[in-house]
């Protein structure tokens, strides 16, 4: 039985997203849903350059890239002035990285199978400078067993790099049991958030992370161009990153030519002119994640993410998602023949969901979703399986391969 606003008091939100008005929407792990308050943060974007002009930079924009991380570490249990906003995790994953010694004995940077493909790109780069990567290699392309990557970090471990929730499969990682074995050998941790803060529970603090790297296009609702970084405090003294720029200089407005001498603070880790624009679209995102907070968010998307497996039990579809809700992120996958296909004409009847090879079509139930959006997205999979052949083309409106979204 569907539940109404009284017995889910999360459901008031629906108004808010005006996407929700004409589409089942449950595809949050990809690109959250734009909450309509965003579009006037823009239009105030617009209005304040319009009307400010250089002004702006004095009154407001030169701080954002500070207070809005701020915005953030309330939702991932930073502390204000920790976070530093910048247009995408490869961003902050090449400052944290561009940061460390890659010369010496202790040169392994232990990544996992699981983890984005464009962090494990930056990886492989640091080769050409003495960096050693070791992937821990996913048994089945899904899940990451804890002691393969603890027994790979060792004493020439710089750095630890660990995806929190796998964007193909939304296997959780235990992030606590991981940074103690790194800090045991003397080892660093970066965990990439992307696919946890807004709807997993995450604080950075308690988990003693040395950096977090994440960005706001999914469960934050932010919309795209507002990654994030944030380093715990007692390292920003020792940590110099060779990816920087005047933003991070002591005194910018200097404009001193030579070599940089480095902000004593969190700004030492910017670089050049703040990404403004996509800092108006994304606070909106965490206000809201912020006041529903993500604990209420995590208890629903668990009954949500069961009661989907539920019905996919009842209908024969096989789950490649984790069924233990302590080992699964906000998403479920269901793998039917022609996968493919069938993702193409859910979106085609406005179920928006996605495909991965080798996981299944990726559901994902976010504060805003009724029951009732699950058991069509169950129903139309059922009336749509079977009826799909393979194709070669996957063409989509939003996405030119449902096999491609992120
Ligand atoms: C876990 C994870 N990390 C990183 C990314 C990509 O980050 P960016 O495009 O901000 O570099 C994604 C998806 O877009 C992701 O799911």
């Amino acid at each position: 039985m569907d539940r109404n606003h009284s017995d889910d008091p999360l459901l008031a939100w629906r108004a808010e997203f005006p996407i929700l008005g004409h589409t089942t929407y449950l595809i949050s792990h990809s690109l959250g849903a734009m909450p309509r308050r965003a579009a006037s943060r823009i239009a105030e974007f617009a209005s304040t350059w319009a009307d400010r002009g250089i002004r702006a930079w004095e009154e407001g924009w030169w701080d954002m890239p500070i207070a809005i991380g701020n915005l953030i570490g309330r939702i991932i249990g930073a502390g204000d002035g920790e976070v530093v906003m910048h247009q995408n995790v490869s961003i902050c994953q090449s400052i944290v990285t561009s940061s460390l010694d890659w010369t010496g004995r202790r040169n392994k940077l232990v990544t996992e199978g699981l983890n984005f493909p464009s962090n494990d790109y930056i990886y492989h780069g640091l080769e050409r400078i003495g960096a050693r990567v070791v992937q821990v290699p996913s048994p089945d392309g899904r899940t990451l067993p804890l002691e393969h990557l603890l027994a790979a970090i060792d004493q020439e471990t710089r750095l630890v790099s660990v995806s929190h929730v796998a964007f193909r499969s939304s296997y959780l990682q235990d992030l606590g049991a991981i940074t103690r074995r790194a800090h045991d050998v003397g080892a660093l941790v970066i965990a990439d958030l992307y696919q946890s803060a807004g709807t997993v529970p995450v604080n950075v603090r308690e988990l003693d992370l040395d950096f977090a790297a994440g960005g706001s296009v999914k469960w934050l609702c932010g919309g795209p161009g507002a990654g994030y970084l944030y380093v715990r405090r007692d390292h920003w003294n020792r940590l110099e990153p060779i990816f920087t720029g005047w933003a991070a200089h002591e005194q910018p407005f200097q404009f001193d030519g030579g070599p940089i001498r480095y902000a004593p603070d969190a700004h030492r880790f910017l670089n050049g002119t703040p990404n403004i624009p996509a800092m108006y679209a994304a606070r909106s995102g965490y206000e809201i994640i912020h006041e529903i907070g993500v604990e209420a968010i995590r208890a629903k998307s668990i009954r949500q993410t069961s009661r989907l497996i539920r019905m996919a039990d009842e209908a024969g579809i096989p789950v490649r998602t984790q069924r233990n809700p302590a080992k699964r992120g906000g998403v479920v996958t269901l793998d039917v023949p022609n996968g493919a296909e069938v993702t193409r004409e859910l979106i085609r009847r406005e179920v928006l969901v996605d495909y991965r090879p080798g996981a299944g079509i990726r559901i994902s139930p976010h504060f805003y979703n009724s029951d009732d959006e699950l058991d069509r997205a169950v129903q139309e999979i059922r009336s749509a399986d079977g009826r799909c052949a393979p194709s070669a083309g996957h063409s989509t409106l939003y996405n030119p391969d449902p096999c491609a979204g992120m």
